[in-house]
């Protein structure tokens, strides 16, 4: 289990208003990727803009035991020299992916057609999450799994000496799936397909086309249809990160629950299965705009504006958005809490399986803060209290979530008494920024 080091208890006290350019870090997905990739492909892939978050950072520390150089030139520049694909080394000691599921995920996926066998182990959210949903199938291309019981973390995986090419329907909505198992197929001859009922972030898709790799996607009566070609040669590349619109959601909905606030937030991606929460925060009433949207790197993209949105009104959250904003659950509930009526949210047992239960953990804080939330094992619903009536005074529990710790220190800006995170420690994974960033905008936390 990694050292996660002493609990950093934070308090949010109501502040305002928030102003200024909220200047967010690079997209968590696409850097997990871009290292990964690069450290497959032959040659130097060269990336900017790349979150140095510990998640990050610790995909980074297990290229380096596979066997790529990875190198950090400063200012969030970083270059990989990959060893092409299949070409993993075994490394010598335990992987250890801190508390990233997309890393520990996709780099199983990586290994598993390599000839090699991998011990991987994390932080206690992490050993904690189910594995079986990737080491399944992987078992499919000739992998073995050796773990504990239940499929959690530590476990060893035996990569596949003959691996053979799989068609998976994957049976929950998982970018770390799909992309575990398009990963496996890249060492595999023929032709791995992966099936998905929902979309979900193509990131994978898109980066792995962009590497040279032969990958389309079919929409048919099944569902999303992806097809790979085995054993291309990646070739090196030029990435620029993206900044994270699950990021941007934290700095945009404390703007929008925080009197007097009008805050900007530039370059955020606006990829269709990652912009879900901006279209529901629209659909509430926020006042958040788009502005100079235009294409980067066949993606579109914004300058977010989120201005203090008193009026907001409960939904009914569709569950067929979920995929796209699944990460931004917690904080659209701090959200929903400030408005009028009830936001109910469905088909989202997902983040029951997140860095915590993310249902349960934000149903306890905001009900120790005085909120009325219902859950069942698929959906949970806030009831609205109206701007700024949330009373809160509460210390809430963050059970080692980046996500949880950042949604209760933004409804602590705008509730009648301060709130207390546990725990801010492991903001650090995802947004190691957050505090200076929200302070620079006005934000009280101490
Ligand atoms: C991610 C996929 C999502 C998301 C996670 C990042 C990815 O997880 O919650 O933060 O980069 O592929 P699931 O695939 O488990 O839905």
């Amino acid at each position: 289990m990694s050292a996660h080091g002493a609990p950093k208890p934070m308090t949010a006290r109501a502040s305002g208003p928030l102003q200024g350019e909220a200047h967010v870090p690079g997209d968590k997905s696409i850097s997990h990727r871009a290292l990964i990739f690069g450290a497959m492909a032959v040659g130097e892939t060269n990336i900017s803009g790349l979150l140095e978050g510990q998640d990050v950072l610790d995909t980074a520390k297990a290229m380096q035991s596979f066997g790529a150089t990875v190198e950090n030139l400063g200012d969030g520049n970083w270059r990989v020299h990959g060893v092409g694909t299949g070409g993993f080394a075994e490394p010598d000691h335990v992987i250890d992916c801190g508390n990233s599921g997309t890393g520990v995920r996709l780099i199983m996926g990586a290994v598993a057609t390599c000839p090699i066998s991998v011990t991987f182990t994390g932080d206690a959210s992490l050993n904690s999450r189910p594995m079986a949903r990737v080491t399944d199938p992987l078992a499919l291309f000739g992998t073995r799994a050796v773990g504990r019981a239940g499929g959690r973390l530590p476990l060893t995986l035996v990569g596949a000496q003959n691996p053979v090419p799989v068609r998976y329907t994957t049976p929950v909505p998982s970018a770390q799936v799909k992309s575990a198992v398009l990963l496996a197929g890249l060492n595999t001859p023929g032709e791995t397909v992966v099936i998905e009922k929902e979309a979900t972030r193509d990131h994978t898709e898109r980066m792995l086309a962009g590497f040279g790799a032969q990958i389309s996607t079919e929409e048919t009566d099944e569902g999303h249809v992806i097809t790979l070609k085995g054993q291309p040669e990646l070739k090196p590349q030029t990435i620029v990160v993206p900044r994270d619109p699950s990021s941007a959601a934290f700095p945009v909905c404390a703007a929008l629950i925080t009197p007097g606030s009008d805050v900007l937030v530039p370059n955020i991606g606006l990829n269709p299965t990652r912009a879900g929460l901006f279209t529901t925060l629209k659909e509430m009433g926020a006042d958040l705009t788009y502005e100079n949207l235009r294409e980067e790197g066949g993606e579109p993209v914004a300058d977010l504006r989120a201005r203090y949105s008193p009026a907001m009104q409960g939904i009914d959250v569709p569950p067929a958005r979920a995929a796209s904003m699944i990460d931004e659950y917690p904080v659209l509930s701090v959200v929903a809490a400030n408005a009028t009526g009830t936001t109910r949210m469905t088909g989202v047992k997902e983040l029951r399986v997140k860095e915590s239960d993310r249902i349960d953990a934000m149903a306890r804080g905001l009900r120790g803060n005085g909120v009325t939330v219902r859950d069942g094992e698929d959906w949970w619903e806030v009831d609205g209290m109206g701007a700024g009536k949330v009373p809160g005074g509460f210390t809430c529990e963050t059970f080692l979530d980046h996500r949880i710790a950042m949604s209760f220190l933004c409804l602590g800006l705008s509730t009648q008494a301060p709130v207390t995170v546990d725990d801010a420690g492991p903001i650090a994974t995802s947004f190691p920024i957050f505090m200076d960033l929200m302070r620079q905008l006005g934000a009280t936390l101490e």
